[in-house]
């Protein structure tokens, strides 16, 4: 099977190179890049005007499979992906049952084997139950094939306990993704504390809250040498921290969300759940800072956190509502829109934050477009405007905040292992 990329500008931040040139694939494998290629192939793809990258990777999505498929499958979550130009994502394993054991690590990369569209990576708990009092079978969940150990939903409180995790991280060679929330400080706080969400009169979740853990989880990371990988920073001090801790030469990366860096707490909507998320949505000055720390490369990582909800569960207000809104569909034309186009970041950039970095923090043979590769890429149209609809979403949630926003960058298509698995 020969399939031929043609005429698109083609993005490897493998060597940081963007040219204009044909891509041939062949049983799965980048065969060729180089401009004018004339051979005759089964599948073809006009990329002109278009740029060829590499897949994106999201480090951060929640597929709610097992035990949530009224929110997502496994099926849905990765069309989703593949809609979004994705082609791994690493799922977080606070699912019902959490995932704390091979078996159930088992069970979600078998699923997404059978369907066969976007890399699935299952993460594995740090914690049993993510229960925060003992250790999760780390040991069987890396012999499955956890690519990290990450006890998403929220932090593990005890130190030493996270300690001993770091340590084993450092033993199987996996990165620790870091949800830093200090819950005796959260205080029943939906939205970020601030004067907009006073007048509001909702309950606010400070900066520190965030803050504790991020400083903590360094200076653990530095004691035992553990790769942390802090997810969706959300506050100005997050970003200080990590710029602090490389200066150290403590193995830190960060991840920013888009909507982190798109909108603050004064553009939620009266009582309109799909603004509500953890962390919250903070102030302009947390925006600034976080554009600032990804044009300067302090924030390694663009991920979504997709967290997708029914819209009867988002349907009951800011203050009962679950946290979490949907992202995968959308995270590529929200960095295009809000960083590239206003100058904050390059396509490089784009590439680096959405595909070579995460690779490389996740220890894949991925975030390239090169000879000899696989071929997970996108083809991506920068200049392509439309309006977000999530009607348009194959996920299974809706719950976004952006449904009616004017964006510019669309995925024209996607391919796996050489495999076209979305094409508009
Ligand atoms: O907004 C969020 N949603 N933040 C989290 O930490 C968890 C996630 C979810 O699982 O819904
Ligand atoms: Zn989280
Ligand atoms: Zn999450």
């Amino acid at each position: 099977m020969l399939l031929l990329i043609k005429d698109g500008t083609v993005i490897n931040p493998g060597d940081k190179t963007e040219r204009e040139a044909d891509v041939l694939v062949e049983n799965g494998v980048i065969k060729k890049i180089a401009p004018k290629l004339t051979i005759k192939a089964d599948r073809v793809i006009d990329a002109s005007n278009c740029y060829v990258m590499p897949g994106f990777i999201d480090m951060h999505v929640h597929l709610r499979d097992p035990g949530m498929e009224h929110k997502e499958t496994v099926e849905t979550g990765v069309r989703a992906a593949v809609h979004g130009g994705f082609t791994t994502v690493v799922a977080m394993p606070n699912t019902k049952p959490v995932v704390d054991n091979g078996d159930v690590v088992n069970y979600v990369h078998n699923k997404a084997k059978n369907i066969g569209l976007a890399h699935v990576l299952q993460a594995g708990t740090v914690t049993k139950g993510q229960r925060g009092e003992a250790l999760s079978d780390i040991e069987g969940m890396v012999e499955a094939g956890i690519p990290a150990i990450s006890e998403d939903g929220k932090s593990v409180m005890n130190a030493q306990l996270y300690r001993e995790a770091m340590t084993l991280a450092v033993k199987y060679d996996i990165p620790v993704l870091a949800h830093c929330e200090d819950i005796s400080m959260v205080n029943g706080g939906v939205v970020n504390a601030d004067k907009a969400t006073e007048d509001m009169r909702l309950r606010g979740i400070s900066n520190a809250v965030e803050d504790v853990i991020v400083a903590r989880d360094i200076v653990l990371a530095k004691e035992t040498g553990a790769s942390l990988h802090l997810c969706h920073c959300s506050t100005k001090d997050s970003v200080k921290m990590v710029q602090m801790a490389k200066e150290e030469g403590v193995h830190v990366t960060a991840e920013v969300c888009p909507h982190h860096f798109t909108l603050t707490s004064s553009d939620i909507k009266e009582n309109d759940a799909n603004y509500k998320m953890n962390p919250p949505l903070r102030t302009i000055e947390d925006v600034q800072a976080l554009r600032e720390g990804l044009k300067a490369d302090i924030m390694d990582v663009i991920a979504t956190d997709h967290a997708p909800h029914t819209a009867i569960e988002k349907g009951v207000g800011i203050r009962k509502a679950p946290f979490g809104i949907v992202g995968l569909e959308t995270a590529a034309s929200l960095v295009v829109t809000e960083l590239v186009d206003k100058g904050w970041l390059t396509m490089m950039q784009m590439a680096e934050k959405m595909s070579y970095n995460p690779a490389k923090i996740l220890g894949l043979e991925k975030g390239v477009v090169e000879e000899g590769k696989p071929a997970d890429l996108v083809v991506f149209d920068a200049k392509k405007e439309y309006v977000v609809d999530p009607e348009d979403f194959y996920s299974r949630g809706k719950n976004t905040p952006f449904a009616g926003k004017a964006v510019k960058g669309m995925v024209m298509a996607t391919v796996v292992n050489g495999r076209i698995v979305f094409e508009r």
